[in-house]
């Protein structure tokens, strides 16, 4: 029969990987706590009509991205393909607007994007972000920003690039948007066919495009930051202000548009010198109109996601401790009941135990234990039965010691 392979940009995470990823989480979980955010398990798959509303409709990731499928009662799900979307919707489906305080959650977990995969750049993708609402204060987008930046930091991942900038609000981006349609248009035979779609549709997502000739559009196009209202141009100041004081350098990047669609003010990216072509790690910005959008109260919000693939990139693996086993054998199938049970009290006391059930000879279960690296083989065969000991092989040093049962766990004590 024909291989079955893992679908195309997916991909399994095991030893010794899977220990950075073990490694990654747990820093994760500790560090946000200190900051009191609360984790946040949503499900993998929504209603499809929370991320076209939610992200837009306009953006690649709903045009092309979305993993859409029709369950069996004819609904329309999507695997998700960030979270934000859905830690709103379930802030608002749970109440928690009205009971819970402060609102800072965080989450990890897979999303899913029909993306051409390449380093870095997978269907099935890992990310962790945070989201926090109700708070519009410019001095909270600092705060997010730097623990972006300084969780990055402490897994000491060199060569870090802050990019920043505002992406304007309702009152500002409507008149920016007029005049950029405008400069668009007069550029209009040098974009693709698919940016000269977004003119109308969607003119801002034209900065997003990374074919060379849109991109030489894309350095002449006249820019928000020239275009901000009072309120966003304060805010901005603000914000840069806060992460002076927090001692986070960033650069201005007046084309930074991100790629979804619910974005004010804010927007953030933090890019890797060492990653190549994918080189974003995380991405994230306020979002002052989203809660309101997807049915909930007029509050505003503040998150980031980053890309855990990528981050891994950077962590290499860890040299995890091996597992110093204790490998139970027993000489003859009769003494197997005593050598689950011996497995049972040593497991109990913490120990790594194996045992070979299907046991033919000791010889081979010591070959099992080889194998297995095992650092000590304890054996019951008929002697240790009748005396009540067990005799333990030092399987590196090759040496045996014979001890009553009972000082077993003494002997381990001091020698395991
Ligand atoms: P995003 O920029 O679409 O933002 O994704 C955040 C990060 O996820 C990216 O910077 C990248 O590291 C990683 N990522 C995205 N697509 C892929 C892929 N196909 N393969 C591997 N990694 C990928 C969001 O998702 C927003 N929800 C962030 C946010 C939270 N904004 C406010 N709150």
């Amino acid at each position: 029969m024909s291989e079955i392979k893992a679908p195309k940009g997916t991909r399994d995470i095991f030893a010794p990987e899977i220990d950075t990823w073990r490694f990654l989480e747990n820093a994760i979980h500790t560090y946000y706590r200190k900051f009191l955010f609360q984790e946040i398990r949503t499900p993998i798959f929504e209603h499809s009509e929370l991320f076209r509303r939610g992200i837009g409709d306009e953006t690649e990731v709903v045009q092309k991205e979305m993993y859409t499928f029709r369950d069996k009662s004819d609904r329309s799900l999507t695997l998700r393909p960030e979270n934000t979307a859905s830690v709103v919707r379930a802030a608002i489906e749970s109440n928690f607007f009205e009971t819970m305080t402060p609102l800072r959650f965080y989450y990890i977990g897979p999303m899913f994007r029909y993306d051409k995969p390449q380093k870095g750049r997978f269907r099935q993708f890992h990310q962790y972000g945070v989201e926090i609402f109700a708070d519009e204060t410019p001095q909270v987008d600092a705060e997010v920003i730097f623990s972006a930046v300084d969780f990055l930091k402490k897994l000491e991942i060199a060569d870090l690039q802050l990019d920043l900038n505002s992406v304007g609000c309702p009152q500002c981006r409507p008149p920016y948007l007029h005049v950029l349609r405008q400069a668009a248009r007069a550029h209009e035979t040098e974009l693709c066919s698919d940016c000269r779609r977004k003119i109308d549709a969607n003119p801002l997502r034209i900065f997003d495009c990374k074919k060379p000739p849109c991109e030489a559009v894309a350095g002449r196009l006249p820019l928000l930051s020239d275009h901000l209202c009072g309120e966003c141009r304060n805010h901005f100041a603000a914000v840069r202000e806060a992460l002076s004081w927090m001692n986070v350098p960033f650069r201005l990047n007046p084309r930074l548009v991100r790629g979804l669609d619910y974005y004010t003010k804010t927007a953030f990216e933090i890019t890797s010198g060492q990653l190549g072509a994918q080189n974003a790690l995380l991405g994230g910005g306020r979002y002052d109109n989203l809660i309101r959008d997807l049915g909930g109260p007029d509050m505003v919000g503040i998150g980031f996601a980053a890309g855990m693939e990528r981050i891994i990139l950077h962590l290499g693996h860890l040299q995890a401790q091996p597992l110093r086993v204790l490998f139970v054998a027993y000489g003859d199938p009769r003494w197997l009941a005593h050598a689950v049970q011996l497995a049972q009290v040593l497991r109990e006391e913490g120990f790594p135990v194996l045992l070979d059930f299907q046991g033919k000879s000791l010889k081979k279960q010591f070959k099992k234990a080889d194998r297995s690296a095992a650092a000590f083989t304890l054996v019951l065969a008929e002697d240790e039965i009748r005396s009540g000991t067990v005799s333990i092989k030092d399987m590196a040093r090759q040496e045996q010691v014979n001890i009553p049962l009972k000082e077993l766990n003494a002997w381990l004590k001091k020698n395991y």
